[in-house]
């Protein structure tokens, strides 16, 4: 019997909100040896996401498995090419969890977006396991393990804007007096009907070396100029895969610069893309701006409106 596996006051079922992200700021600034990328960016989850169930007491009997998944979207992988079963694994090995669960997954945040959808369905997954668990691991051996599961995994253990450094791994909250001129900001997201590969828009970067990437200390600079001012979350806004990404995509560069003249707004692409993100002023003309959006990139387009948490 599964239940016995847990004293009866333990919780069986626990529903986590997988938030989506958003990089306000994001500099990747050169290649390390192990192919991975070093990075310094502000990210920010946002209000508007995935939800995730999971149910201790049914595994994947067809195969034996511990864990299964099911998805509403039938485009989301739910074997183990999916970072939830990858996460719950990982979860399993670290504690000695031995109960088979089953991972629901309502999806709402677009795939190959840069909207870090699988790597905070991963992260989701490891804190709804951890509560089923009685909290068997602390917040920082969580953290640990979310790194090892995907480079955009740990940054959903906090809650609200955090700065992100190394490959992703290296997580500080951002000063209270800077998350505070980015949360509860209202934003308007949108994707074209195609994504992008974010290992495709990495090897760019190394192949448009060394001219797409810029120096550790200029964007340290930018940042702290940033935060230690008063200057508003429109003027933290970077992307520097934007270039690379923008010379094959060329969709996103001509409607985000008509977004600017038309609406004077100053949307930038959220990490490696495809997915965009407008920061939407008070009394922004929302339904013209997703008509221009609809107009220019067709009716597959996503579109959201949603707030940083
Ligand atoms: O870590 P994750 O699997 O999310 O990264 C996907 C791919 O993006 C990596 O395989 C790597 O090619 C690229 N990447 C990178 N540098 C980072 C994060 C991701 O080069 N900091």
């Amino acid at each position: 019997m599964v239940k016995s596996f847990y004293p009866v006051s333990q919780p069986q079922i626990v529903s986590v909100f997988s938030p989506a992200k958003i990089n306000l700021f994001l500099a990747v600034t050169g290649r390390r040896a192990d192919g991975y990328h070093e990075l310094v960016s502000v990210v920010a989850p946002l209000t508007f996401g995935d939800e995730l169930t999971v149910e201790i007491g049914e595994g994947r009997p067809e195969t034996g498995g511990q864990f299964s998944l099911e998805c509403d979207d039938p485009q989301v992988p739910v074997d183990g090419r999916n970072l939830v079963l990858k996460a719950a694994e990982v979860f399993a090995t670290a504690t000695g969890w031995k109960a088979p669960a089953k991972f629901r997954l309502a999806k709402r945040v677009p795939v190959g977006a840069g909207l870090g959808g699988g790597s905070s369905n991963a992260t989701a997954a490891l804190r709804a396991l951890n509560q089923l668990s009685g909290a068997r691991l602390s917040p920082a051996a969580l953290m640990a393990l979310a790194a090892g599961v995907g480079s955009d995994c740990p940054l959903f253990l906090s809650g609200g804007p955090v700065v992100i450094r190394g490959r992703g791994e290296q997580v500080e909250a951002l000063p209270a007096a800077a998350a505070r001129r980015l949360r509860g900001r209202s934003v308007l997201l949108f994707k074209p009907g195609f994504g992008v590969s974010t290992a495709w828009a990495y090897e760019q970067m190394v192949a448009g070396a060394p001219r797409a990437y810029i120096s550790a200390a200029e964007a340290g600079r930018r940042l702290a100029g940033w935060i230690e001012g008063q200057a508003d979350a429109a003027e933290l806004l970077f992307n520097n895969l934007e270039p690379v990404v923008f010379r094959k995509y060329l969709a996103l560069p001509v409607l985000l610069e008509h977004l600017q003249v038309r609406f004077g707004l100053a949307p930038r692409m959220s990490g490696s893309g495809s997915a965009c993100f407008a920061l939407l002023p008070a009394g922004a003309r929302v339904e013209e701006l997703k008509a221009a959006i609809v107009e220019a990139w067709g009716p597959v387009s996503f579109m959201q409106i949603a707030a940083i948490a």
